[in-house]
């Protein structure tokens, strides 16, 4: 089916309910749904937003497109929960029915400002012409719902084009201030983040731009988000347009952060090389918040525009990452799965295997949604696999090269395979030898955090359901390890 604009721009007014119930049914009977990720009940997931906890209660929204799997008018699908693992389903609770997101509720974030929640977002407006007017707006969330509207920068500033968009808010209580960082494309066609605060949430000042060492680093930056983990300042942001580099830089738009300490006055950041959040196939536009417990959070958008997925022709397309938490440890960002995920873990089954080059399957581990734990206590071995969701003709291969110390995801047999893609292996060499795994497996997903948060790579895969069974090889020398798998649900 071709999408014509006019069908790409139709509003959940437009439809009636039989049409969006029919595309509710036939997603929930489609393959690769998965079970204990965030997934759209039909049409397109992309960016986690608003992302808040308040009260109690966590709030989760993504960007939606609820009528089929292209980008299209967004809407921004809400969730609330109390632990961060169980969701309720609220709804598309900031909608596209003003001037100001006429074409779209785009991506932005949340804040609690005296007591209230506010929304701060990006209108995507358009002309009759098609031309795009990016308005940063704030509204307040009230019973679920948006009370007003209001635009605090209307238009891209002097010096910037249309793609001026993703507020990201925060409170500085050192200087009493708001504080927004907004991704932005210079007229010269460089990407950058554009600095805004507020003494009262109302009145906004535009400060300039994060001055960083990047000056011309790809044509557009997305998403960006700012906070300090034990004195280290972090900026996170989605350049697009960045070239190849060996192993890294390999997905179509890059998500990264970069590492340092932020003179606010000079509005300048001294910090490390650009890193990639994630070595996998699939991430994209994160966004952080504080947690109940002071941590901050992270959820990933386990996706990227512009790559056809398997799962388009049913009309639903992607979910969400796990949360996950972040720490520093020897200056480098550290993601750890977040700690509630533990509620999931239903039956538990432990080995402990000496790997050889004699293929072992596991069979009593099988399954298609699961943790695995992997810790390895002797490693002999030049290099070693261990196959996921594997069966006769598929499986999902990681490969650890001990003699490189580099860790490579290989999806080439995993099933059906996205188009759009640059290669089937994402590798990644790691900071220390490989000594533990800690893998989220669900139907079309999977998610591995290695060396205890020193590394993730996280992809889709979209194998056979009786693709089911784990393997382990190792060539050139024995591996000895302790597994221990849980059910999850
Ligand atoms: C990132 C992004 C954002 C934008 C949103 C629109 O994936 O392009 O920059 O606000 O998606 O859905």
């Amino acid at each position: 089916m071709e999408w014509t604009r006019e069908m790409k721009y139709r509003t959940l007014e437009d439809v009636t309910s039989e049409e969006i119930n029919r595309l509710i049914n036939k997603v929930d009977k489609a393959p690769w749904r998965q079970t204990y990720h965030i997934q759209p009940i039909s049409g397109l997931l992309n960016d986690p937003n608003g992302l808040v906890y308040h009260d109690g209660l966590y709030h989760v929204f993504y960007q939606w497109h609820p009528l089929g799997a292209v980008h299209g008018m967004k809407y921004w699908y809400h969730l609330t929960s109390n632990d961060l693992v169980h969701f309720k389903a609220i709804g598309p609770t900031v909608k596209p029915n003003h001037h100001y997101d006429s074409h779209g509720a785009y991506s932005g974030s949340a804040i609690v400002v005296d007591n209230e929640l506010k929304l701060v977002y990006t209108g995507n407006h358009r002309t009759k012409q098609w031309e795009r007017i990016p308005y940063q707006v704030i509204t307040t969330l009230n019973n679920n719902t948006t009370a007003d509207k209001r635009a605090f920068v209307e238009g891209p500033p002097a010096g910037y084009t249309e793609h001026f968009r993703d507020p990201k808010v925060w409170y500085d209580s050192n200087r009493n201030k708001y504080y927004a960082v907004i991704g932005a494309q210079r007229v010269n066609e460089t990407g950058t983040i554009v600095v805004y605060e507020s003494t009262d949430f109302k009145d906004w000042q535009m400060m300039g731009e994060l001055k960083t060492d990047y000056k011309s680093f790809g044509y557009m930056w997305e998403c960006p988000d700012l906070f300090n983990i034990d004195g280290h300042d972090i900026v996170l942001f989605c350049p697009q347009g960045i070239d190849r580099e060996g192993n890294r830089y390999r997905n179509i738009y890059q998500s990264g952060y970069l590492i340092g300490s932020l003179d606010f006055d000079s509005m300048t950041l001294s910090h490390d090389e650009f890193e990639e959040l994630d070595h996998g196939f699939d991430f994209y536009a994160p966004q952080t918040m504080i947690g109940e417990h002071g941590e901050r959070i992270l959820i990933g958008w386990m996706g990227l525009p512009d790559i056809e997925y398997p799962t388009d022709v049913d009309e639903w397309a992607h979910c969400l990452t796990m949360p996950r938490t972040l720490s520093v440890r020897d200056d480098q960002l550290i993601q750890q799965p977040f700690k509630a995920l533990q509620q999931l873990r239903q039956s538990e089954t432990k080995q402990s295997l000496n790997v050889t080059s004699n293929p072992k399957t596991i069979n009593e581990m099988t399954g298609t949604h699961y943790e695995l734990i992997v810790k390895i206590n002797d490693n002999q071995s030049n290099t070693f696999h261990i196959d996921l969701r594997q069966s006769e003709d598929e499986r999902t291969r990681l490969t650890y090269d001990a003699t490189s110390q580099q860790l490579t995801l290989d999806r080439s047999k995993s099933g059906v395979l996205p188009n759009g893609v640059d290669g089937t292996s994402r590798t990644t060499k790691l900071t220390n030898p490989l000594g533990t795994l800690q893998i989220f497996v669900d139907t079309s997903s999977i998610e591995m955090f290695i060396n205890d948060g020193e590394r993730v790579m996280t992809a889709r895969i979209f194998p056979k359901d009786s693709s089911d069974q784990i393997t382990l090889t190792s060539e050139g020398g024995d591996v000895s390890l302790d597994m221990t798998k849980y059910d999850l649900k």
